[in-house]
């Protein structure tokens, strides 16, 4: 594998789950795999679990690692080209990308969507151009449209909770009062499917997401009717998708926070989300804090997605 940008670069779904669980029992198995090897994580937007757990992913297997905050002490970049660089923006990023990949091995970068320009998002046009221009190696590490290593790591812890083949797993709108990217929505519904799940999404109406990442899962509009017999749900904001109104918070309503009132419809379900999550926004302290919720074991799993996607990519040089 040279790029990780979704689920299509893994390859065969069980032979990654297979190494993940290898991991997992010895994290430092392929330590010497990435010696004198180097890790740039490229960061235009926050991150704690990303952050902590690709580069703990890097030691894992050896590697240095360099971490470049964009926007902290980095020059501005211009990314639009045939732009006059007459503003505030000193380097632009067709000349920035090279010159990163002058200093290392394999690229990650995180580029939140920015809502200006949807087609620019969904052609995840700054991820591109890591991609096309430095030389390297890249993989996502939240790009626009998808964060493949948290969907990743979500989807084996499934895979350890799971006590029935194909689960039923219901990925769930709730409120937010901030416009969210469709990242994280979108790389879980590709990936449940993926994982031959019965995947089912439920949101207000207009929070339809692209087909693209949805196809192969059905979608419900009444939230307890979706909850009933889930073996697991995954809670998550996403702003509008729509072209008419891309980016856009159309509905605030908090019948839809996440509480026991829903989870008593489940088959005991557990609860997931990717984290960071605005408690009683989008689920209460109870579902969050109880027996059935799954969110830090989540976490710690980005750890072992990271480590191997970072084997695969390595073993590729
Ligand atoms: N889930 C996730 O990607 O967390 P961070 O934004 O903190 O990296």
């Amino acid at each position: 594998m040279r790029h990780f940008t979704g689920v299509q670069d893994i390859g065969d779904l069980h032979e990654a789950l297979r190494q993940a669980l290898e991991i997992k029992k010895d994290r430092f198995k392929y330590v010497e795999l990435g010696r004198n090897k180097t890790l740039l994580m490229v960061f235009f937007n926050s991150s704690l679990r990303t952050r902590l757990s690709t580069q703990k992913a890097a030691m894992n297997l050896g590697m240095n690692v360099i971490v470049l905050d964009v926007n902290q002490g980095a020059w501005k970049l211009e990314t639009e080209r045939g732009v006059i660089m007459d503003g505030d923006k000193s380097e632009h990023l067709l000349e920035a990308v090279p010159v990163m990949g002058c200093y290392c091995d394999v690229i990650g970068v995180r580029s939140f969507a920015r809502f200006e320009n949807r087609a620019d998002d969904y052609e995840e046009k700054i991820l591109n151009q890591f991609i096309n221009y430095s030389g390297r190696p890249v993989f996502s590490m939240e790009a626009a449209t998808g964060h493949p290593l948290q969907s990743f790591a979500d989807w084996i812890t499934i895979e350890e909770h799971k006590t029935v083949v194909r689960p039923k797993v219901v990925m769930s709108w709730a409120p937010h009062p901030k416009s969210l990217p469709q990242a994280v929505p979108n790389s879980f519904a590709q990936w449940m499917v993926a994982a031959g799940y019965d995947v089912v999404i439920t949101h207000p109406h207009g929070y339809e997401l692209d087909t693209k990442f949805t196809a192969g899962a059905r979608i419900e509009y009444d939230q307890m009717k979706a909850f009933e017999g889930a073996d697991f749900i995954y809670g998550k904001n996403w702003s509008a998708a729509s072209p008419e109104h891309y980016g856009q918070i159309l509905n605030t309503d908090r019948s839809w926070t996440i509480g026991e009132r829903q989870m008593a419809v489940t088959n005991n379900a557990y609860f997931m989300h990717c984290l960071p999550v605005r408690r009683n926004m989008i689920v209460t302290d109870d579902v969050i804090e109880g027996p059935r919720s799954l969110v830090i074991p989540e976490a710690a799993n980005r750890e072992i997605s990271a480590t191997v996607v970072l084997k695969m990519i390595l073993e590729s040089l």
